[in-house]
């Protein structure tokens, strides 16, 4: 598939090896998460490379000098739930100083439509660059939705982070929010006619906490 505009596949081989031990049916419940919070990690690490710095002058134990540290960018990482929680911790690890929102949508069993069930963010969600995380970006619906409520409730600065999209996830996002960059470690196939991504790794949601 010829890639969108707007997304950033970050195929870095330790990321496809531990995706690929995922992907596994026979991978356990606390390797999933364990895996799934790795790769949180490794992704926020190139999301973040663009991040501003500043010069600031300190001692160390030689000399004066100044070096760079960040330049005090705000940030929020917003898991949509539940499967969102497995990538929360790992972005945290990297981010320590962020703020944590959360967003819950479901699917109404007749509009087939997302609807809101809960959304509690900072503050000053305005003013901070928003990591939204989700690990499967399937029909992309809910994301989007979840990325219109986000906006509605005033943030302006969104990136939106998944482990494996579908391909027609990836366009109703960048159709939708063309002004989010969306990275994802993989594109997959496609979706089946239950909406599973093929070849996907199952539900994740279901392998992160072991509802299975
Ligand atoms: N959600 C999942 O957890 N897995 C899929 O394959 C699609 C949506």
């Amino acid at each position: 598939m010829a890639e969108p505009m707007n997304v950033h596949v970050i195929d870095h081989p330790l990321i496809q090896h531990k995706l690929t031990i995922m992907r596994m049916k026979e991978t356990g419940t606390k390797d999933f998460r364990e895996l799934l919070e790795e790769i949180s990690m490794l992704m926020a690490y190139e999301i973040t490379r663009d991040f501003p710095l500043k010069e600031v002058e300190i001692e160390t134990p030689i000399c004066r000098c100044k070096e760079k540290m960040l330049a005090g960018k705000k940030v929020g990482v917003v898991p949509i739930l539940r499967a969102g929680l497995g990538m929360l911790n790992g972005v945290v690890n990297m981010i320590p100083a962020a703020r944590v929102g959360h967003v819950g949508m479901y699917r109404d069993p007749k509009t087939l439509k997302p609807v809101e069930y809960y959304c509690k963010l900072p503050g000053d969600v305005a003013e901070r660059t928003l990591i939204v995380v989700d690990p499967m970006l399937a029909t992309g619906g809910s994301s989007s939705a979840a990325l219109s409520l986000l906006k509605e409730k005033g943030a302006k600065h969104i990136i939106l982070m998944c482990l494996v999209a579908a391909p027609e996830g990836v366009r109703v996002i960048n159709h939708d929010h063309p002004d989010v960059p969306l990275y994802v470690a993989a594109i997959d196939e496609k979706l089946n006619d239950k909406g599973y991504i093929v070849p996907g790794l199952g539900d994740a949601g279901d392998r992160i906490f072991g509802t299975l």
